[in-house]
Formats: structure tokens, C-alpha cells, sequence
């Protein structure tokens, strides 16, 4: 568990090896869940880039924030070393948005950090702040499973089952900051994408 004050508990980063077998094909993640070319997207809880890097190569703008600057650090070189010039990397913590990244963006992305989220109606009102009319929350969410029947590379995998969120969970704790589920869809083997939209 990290030290950093106010770190979402059960969101570390994984060890390293068993992210990229999870998640062989970030981009068409990405797809999956409706980010497409030109969007102006925050990357929340970014980690050490997997996703941002994709982002990155498709968007118009990326602001990516994370808590641990280690991780920025790591996500600014994978971003780097596609040399993409249009990522913005921010330290701070995810519940101060919209102070962090003032633009309105058309998408927010949380992927693998919306389960350790104290106070989950908080951050939604949050992102709600910075989104266009008609913007995208896209939550990745490991699928409300014992964790050891999510194994990667031979060991159980992801947030402890008691920390996990069923899709309908998720929809109500964003629902009361104006954020209503718009597509669901699967992401094999163990996740979900929930899409909220804006009003
Ligand atoms: C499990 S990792 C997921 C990283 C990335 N989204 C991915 O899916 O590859 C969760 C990340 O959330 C970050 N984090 C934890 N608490 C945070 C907070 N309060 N504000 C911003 N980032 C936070 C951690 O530092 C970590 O990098």
C-alpha cells in the first residue's frame, strides 16, 4: 500500500510482467469504449501510462493524472517513446480535477481505480465539472469476482473481491452527480467498461 496521503486504497500499481498479458491490446480497448480520433481526453489514475500512451496516439489532447509522480514519470517516457507531443502529466489526487485539468475535456478515462474510491459521489461530481455536454466517463472495472478466479500468469489478480463493483454499483454511485450509463460493454477476460454520458 502506498504512503502518499489520500491514495485510493487497493488501486497500486500491479507488479510488473502480468499488466501487458492482461492487456495485450490497450488501443482497442480504447475502441471498445468509445474514445475516438480528435477527443480531448483526462486519462484519471493513470499509472505508468498503458493506456496513455494509446490515448495519446489518437486524441487531440491528453491530461494525464495521477497521485505518484513515479508513475508520471513512467507514463511521460511511454508516451515519449511514441512521440507524441500532445500529453500534459499532472501529480495530484483525482477528487481535485477540476482544478487539475480546467479545460472541458470530451472524455474522462479511470481504469483500474474507480474501486478504491472512498467517496465515489465526490469524484463523479468532480469529473462531471470538467466534462463537454455530452462528454463520456468510461470506468474500466475488474468484474465483481472472487479474486482467485482472476488469476494472471498462474497467481490471483487485481483489488481484493470485497473492494470489487457490479456495473449497476458503479451506475449508482455516479448517477446522482448527472452521469447516466450509456454503454456497457465486456472486456475480456476479467473487466468491464462502464460509459456514463453527461446531461
Ligand atoms: C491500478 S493503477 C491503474 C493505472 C492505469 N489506469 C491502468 O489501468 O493501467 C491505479 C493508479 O491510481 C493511482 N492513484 C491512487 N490514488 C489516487 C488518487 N487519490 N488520485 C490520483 N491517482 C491515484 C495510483 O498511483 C495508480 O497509479
Amino acid at each position: 500500500m502506498s504512503d502518499l496521503p489520500g491514495f485510493f486504497p487497493g488501486t497500486e500499481m500491479p507488479t510488473a510482467g502480468w499488466w501487458p498479458a492482461l492487456w495485450p491490446d490497450p488501443a482497442a480497448v480504447l475502441a471498445a469504449i468509445g474514445v475516438v480520433r480528435g477527443m480531448d481526453v483526462v486519462d484519471l489514475c493513470c499509472g505508468d501510462g498503458w493506456f496513455t500512451a494509446p490515448l495519446a496516439a489518437i486524441a487531440r489532447r491528453v491530461t494525464a493524472v495521477d497521485l505518484d509522480p513515479k508513475f508520471l514519470d513512467a507514463a511521460r517516457a511511454r508516451v515519449g517513446a511514441i512521440g507524441a507531443e500532445n500529453c500534459t502529466f499532472v501529480a495530484g489526487d483525482a477528487y481535485d480535477i477540476a482544478t487539475l485539468a480546467p479545460r472541458p475535456v470530451d472524455y474522462v478515462l479511470m481504469a483500474n481505480a474507480f474501486h478504491g474510491v472512498p467517496d465515489a459521489a465526490r469524484l463523479a461530481r468532480a469529473v462531471t465539472r470538467i466534462l463537454k455536454p455530452g462528454g463520456r466517463f468510461g470506468v474500466i472495472n475488474w468484474h465483481k469476482r472472487p479474486r482467485t478466479e482472476t488469476p494472471a500468469m498462474g497467481e490471483p489478480r487485481g483489488p481484493a473481491t470485497e473492494l470489487r463493483l457490479s456495473p449497476d454499483e458503479t451506475a449508482a454511485k455516479v448517477a446522482p452527480a448527472g452521469l447516466a450509463l450509456a454503454r456497457l460493454v465486456e472486456l475480456p477476460p476479467y473487466h468491464y467498461g462502464a460509459i456514463f454520458a453527461a446531461g
